[in-house]
């Protein structure tokens, strides 16, 4: 049985690792699903993977159906998720390109479909979401990076902003006195409903850019890109050293 899933994010829509046999449509009581579920091997490893703004990449992070997403995943029989993201760099370590596997989170998100527990008809649901990121894959992750060679922050605390637009200085100085080291748009509610299904969940956060007013000037989509073109090719490797 399937139970491992890579949620690729932005510069990762697509795993070529990946030996892919099955392109599974899913759809689901929430509706559709971002794109097809990709079943392959990595490694010798069966592995799922979904590109989570689609494919082609077109589904803004506000817009994506992030219950979809990860009910049609529980479908399949997933019980362990990787979700790369790229982020912004807050604090001094989040260099662009740097890898990092958060342990904390921080949602400034609104007006997401954010929970499986919505039904009126049954007892009011709390999960308890103390560990955000479940700590024996954060390590598992963690682990891979050493082995590999490529140096990764083993924690930080992402901050999830609403976008599409990035963010202001003011926004970003408000995030670095919550604590946040990394920001991001589609953390959550993704971490949240995972943790609702009892899934395995951790990212591994590429970082695209310095935060806004964490360097000169504004923000390209092009330096992003190329941030992006390097970061990733290390974050593949660091996905097949963890599931290989
Ligand atoms: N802010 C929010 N999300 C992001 C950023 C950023 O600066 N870079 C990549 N994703």
């Amino acid at each position: 049985m399937t139970t491992l899933a890579i949620i690729g994010g932005t510069g990762l829509g697509q795993l070529a690792e990946l030996t892919a046999t099955t392109r599974k449509a899913i759809d689901t009581p929430y509706g559709k699903p971002s794109a097809d579920y990709i079943i392959g091997e990595l490694g010798a490893r069966e592995v799922v993977f979904l590109a989570r703004h689609g494919n082609p990449h077109t589904i803004p992070p506000h817009k994506i159906n992030y219950r979809a997403n990860i009910w049609g995943l529980k479908q399949l029989g997933v019980e362990t998720i990787i979700a790369v993201a790229a982020v912004g760099g807050i604090t001094p370590a989040m260099a662009p390109a740097h890898l990092a596997i958060p342990d904390q989170i921080i949602d400034y998100s609104y007006d997401r479909e954010h929970t499986f527990f919505s039904d009126t008809s049954h007892p009011v649901t709390h999960i308890d979401f103390t560990y955000p990121y479940n700590p024996e894959l954060r390590d598992a992750l963690i682990d891979a990076a050493t082995r590999a060679g490529i140096a990764a922050s083993p924690s930080g605390t992402y901050g999830c902003t609403q976008g599409p637009r990035l963010e202001s200085i003011a926004e970003i100085k408000r995030m670095e006195q919550d604590g946040c080291d990394l920001v991001g748009m589609t953390g959550m509610p993704e971490a949240a409903l995972a943790k609702e299904l009892n899934m395995r969940y951790a990212a591994l956060a590429v970082v695209a850019n310095w935060a806004a007013g964490k360097s000169d000037g504004e923000i390209t989509m092009s330096e992003i890109e190329q941030n992006l073109h390097v970061g990733m090719a290390n974050a593949a490797k660091v996905l097949k050293m963890c599931i290989a």
